[in-house]
C-alpha cells in the first residue's frame, strides 16, 4: 500500500507521538492499527444532555466564537465516550458572515442566510478576508484542545465545507431539497460561478492552514450535497475548484478526508482528487464502495444513522456485516454515513463504540 510521501506538517509544534501512533491516524496513512477507529460525524450534538444543557440560552455562533464554549463542547463525546477522534465543535457555514453574508442559526429551522447570492454583483461583492483576522477564535479553540487531547492521545480534526456545498447555502439562503436556485445560477451565469468557486478555494485553503497551524492533526472536507449534481456537472462545475482546493490542503502535510452523501455515482470522481481517505454514505456496501477508490485509499463510514435508533441486535448485525465488508483492511475508519440525529440515544452510540472496537482488536 503506497501512499504519496507526505511534505512537512504546517503545524506550529510537532505532532505528539501518542496521537502520530493513534489508530485513526494510522488508518489516515493506510496502516495497520491496533483496531479499527471510530468517530461519529456530529459527535458534539443535541442528543448529548450535557450538549444540550450547555447550549440552553446560547446561540451556536457564540458558542463557536467562544473558545472555551467551543473547546468544553469538542471535549464532551471524548469525556463521555471511547472515540478515536475529536471533531472540532464548528459549523461549515462559519466563514459565510466573513464573506458578507448575514447568517443565523435559528432553532427548529436551521441555518438562515438574510442577503443569499442572487446576481453576479453579488459574487463579486463577497469577500475573501484573512480567516486569521476574522476567525481567529478557530486557532484559539484548537489550541485549548490541543493539550487535553493530547494527553488523552487523541486527534483533533479540522474541517470546512467544499465549494459546492458552500454555494449551495450562499445562493439557497438555507437548506435545500433540490438546488434549484444553485444550479439555475451555474447554468445561467457559469463565469461568475467560476469566480464564486474560485473564491470558496481561496478562503477555506487559508482557513484549513490556521487550523492545521493550530494544532489540528487531520482534515475533513465537508460536500455533504454534491451528490445532487449528476457526473457530467460536477466535472464541469464543481470538480475543477475542489481538486484545487484539495491540492493546496495536500501540502500541509496532514491526512485528508473528502465526504459527502448521495455520491454512489460520483464517488470514482471524488476519489481521483486522490485524497488519504473518502467517506461513503450507506447507500453502497462498504466493499463495493471501497472498489471504486484509488488504490491505497481508504474509506470512511458507512453505517446509516438511522440504525442507531434500531434495535440493538439490528445495530449489531450491521455493523458486523459493515466490518465483514471492510475484512480488517488497514484504512478503515469507522463512522455513520450521515451525522448522527438529535434523537439518537447516547447508550446506543457508546455501545456501538466499544462493540466496533471489541470486534476488530488487533
Ligand atoms: O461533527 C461534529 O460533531 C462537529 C460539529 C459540526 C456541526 N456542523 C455542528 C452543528 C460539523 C462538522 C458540522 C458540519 C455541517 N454543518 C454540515 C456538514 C455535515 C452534514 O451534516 O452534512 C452541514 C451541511 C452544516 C450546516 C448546518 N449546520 C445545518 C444544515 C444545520 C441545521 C440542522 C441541524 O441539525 O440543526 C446546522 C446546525 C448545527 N451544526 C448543529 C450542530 C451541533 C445543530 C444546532 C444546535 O445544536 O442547535
Amino acid at each position: 500500500m503506497t501512499q504519496p510521501q507526505s511534505p512537512r506538517p504546517a503545524a506550529e509544534r510537532p505532532i505528539n507521538p501518542a496521537v502520530h501512533d493513534s489508530a485513526f491516524l494510522k488508518a489516515l496513512r493506510g496502516e495497520p492499527a491496533s483496531h479499527t477507529p471510530v468517530w461519529f460525524m456530529r459527535q458534539a450534538g443535541r442528543y448529548m444532555p450535557e450538549y444540550r444543557a450547555l447550549r440552553a440560552g446560547r446561540s451556536m455562533l457564540d458558542c463557536i466564537r467562544t473558545p472555551e464554549l467551543a473547546a468544553e463542547i469538542t471535549l464532551q463525546p471524548i469525556k463521555a465516550m471511547p472515540l478515536d477522534a475529536a471533531i472540532l465543535f464548528n459549523d461549515i457555514l462559519t466563514p459565510l458572515p466573513t464573506m458578507g453574508l448575514d447568517l443565523d442559526f435559528v432553532g427548529g429551522v436551521g441555518p438562515q442566510i438574510a442577503n443569499p447570492v442572487s446576481t453576479t454583483a453579488d459574487v463579486d461583492r463577497l469577500g475573501v478576508p484573512s480567516t486569521a483576522e476574522t476567525m481567529p477564535y478557530t486557532a484559539e479553540s484548537i489550541r485549548l484542545l490541543v493539550p487535553e487531547l493530547n494527553a488523552r492521545g487523541i486527534p483533533l480534526i479540522g474541517f470546512v465545507g467544499a465549494p459546492f456545498t458552500l454555494a449551495s447555502y450562499a445562493i439557497e439562503g438555507k437548506g435545500s431539497r433540490n438546488y434549484e436556485r444553485t444550479k439555475r445560477f451555474m447554468y445561467a451565469e457559469p463565469a461568475a460561478w467560476e469566480r464564486l468557486m474560485g473564491k470558496f478555494e481561496a478562503i477555506l485553503a487559508d482557513y484549513l492552514t490556521e487550523q492545521v497551524k493550530a494544532g489540528a492533526s487531520a482534515v475533513q472536507i465537508f460536500d455533504s450535497w454534491v451528490g445532487a449534481l449528476s457526473i457530467y456537472d460536477y466535472r464541469t462545475f464543481v470538480k475543477p475548484a475542489t481538486s484545487r482546493l484539495i491540492e493546496r490542503v495536500k501540502k500541509l502535510g496532514v491526512p485528508v478526508i473528502y465526504f459527502g452523501t448521495g455520491t454512489t455515482h460520483l464517488l470514482p470522481d471524488m476519489a481521483s482528487l486522490g485524497t488519504n481517505i473518502v467517506g461513503a454514505d450507506w447507500r453502497l456496501p462498504l466493499d463495493q464502495a471501497w472498489d471504486l477508490l484509488e488504490s491505497g485509499q481508504g474509506i470512511q463510514g458507512n453505517l446509516d444513522p438511522l440504525l442507531l435508533q434500531a434495535p440493538w441486535r439490528e445495530l449489531r448485525h450491521q455493523t458486523d456485516r459493515i466490518l465483514g465488508e471492510a475484512a480488517g483492511r488497514p484504512g478503515h475508519v469507522f463512522n455513520v454515513g450521515h451525522g448522527i440525529l438529535p434523537e439518537t440515544p447516547q447508550a446506543m452510540v457508546h455501545r456501538l463504540t466499544d462493540y466496533v472496537h471489541e470486534q476488530t482488536q488487533r
